[in-house]
C-alpha cells in the first residue's frame, strides 16, 4: 500500500464569499473534511498580485472582469494541508461554473456564476508551489 502524500494547497476564500457572509460555511466545510488549516489571513489582492497569480490568463478576455472583481474587496488567503489536499480541495470547491458545479461542492450548492464562484484553489503541485510562493513567501 502507498503512504498518501501531505500536501499543501494556496485556496482564496474571494470577495463575494465574504459580501455574502458564507466565510464560516465554507472554512467549516473544510475543518469537517479533516484538512488543517496552516495559515489563515484576510487581505484585499492588489492589480500587480492579480497580475502575478493569474499570469497563465493575463491575455485571455475574460481576464479584465476576473481582475476587477478579485481586487474589489478583501478575500481569505488560507494554506490548507492534508493527504492529497490539492485533489481533494479541487474535487470539494467543483467545477468553474456554479451553474454546472455537482450539488455537493461549495460552487454546486453556493454559486451561480463562473465569476463569482466563491473559492480559488492551486490546481496542481507546480501551480501550488507557485502560489504558495506568491502569497506566503515566509511559509
Ligand atoms: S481555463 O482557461 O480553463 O484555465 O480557465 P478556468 O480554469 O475555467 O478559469 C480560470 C479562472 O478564471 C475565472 N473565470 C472567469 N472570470 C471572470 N469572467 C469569466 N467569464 C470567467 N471564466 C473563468 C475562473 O473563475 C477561474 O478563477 P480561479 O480563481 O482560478 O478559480
Amino acid at each position: 500500500m502507498t503512504t498518501p502524500a501531505v500536501e499543501r494547497s494556496l485556496v482564496l476564500i474571494k470577495p463575494d464569499a465574504l459580501r455574502r457572509g458564507l466565510l464560516g460555511e465554507i472554512l467549516g466545510r473544510f475543518e469537517r473534511k479533516g484538512l488543517v488549516i496552516e495559515a489563515l489571513e484576510l487581505r484585499t489582492m492588489d492589480a500587480a498580485l492579480a497580475d502575478q497569480h493569474y499570469a497563465e490568463h493575463v491575455d485571455k478576455a475574460f481576464y479584465p472582469p476576473l481582475k476587477e472583481f478579485m481586487t474589489s474587496g478583501p478575500l481569505a488567503a488560507l494554506v490548507l494541508s492534508g493527504d492529497e489536499v490539492i485533489a481533494v480541495v479541487r474535487e470539494m470547491i467543483g467545477s468553474t461554473d456554479g451553474r454546472k458545479a455537482a450539488a455537493g461542492t461549495i460552487r454546486g450548492d453556493l454559486s451561480l456564476s463562473n465569476r463569482e464562484n466563491l473559492v480559488h484553489a492551486s490546481d496542481g503541485a507546480d501551480s501550488a508551489k507557485r502560489e504558495l510562493a506568491l502569497w506566503f513567501p515566509k511559509l
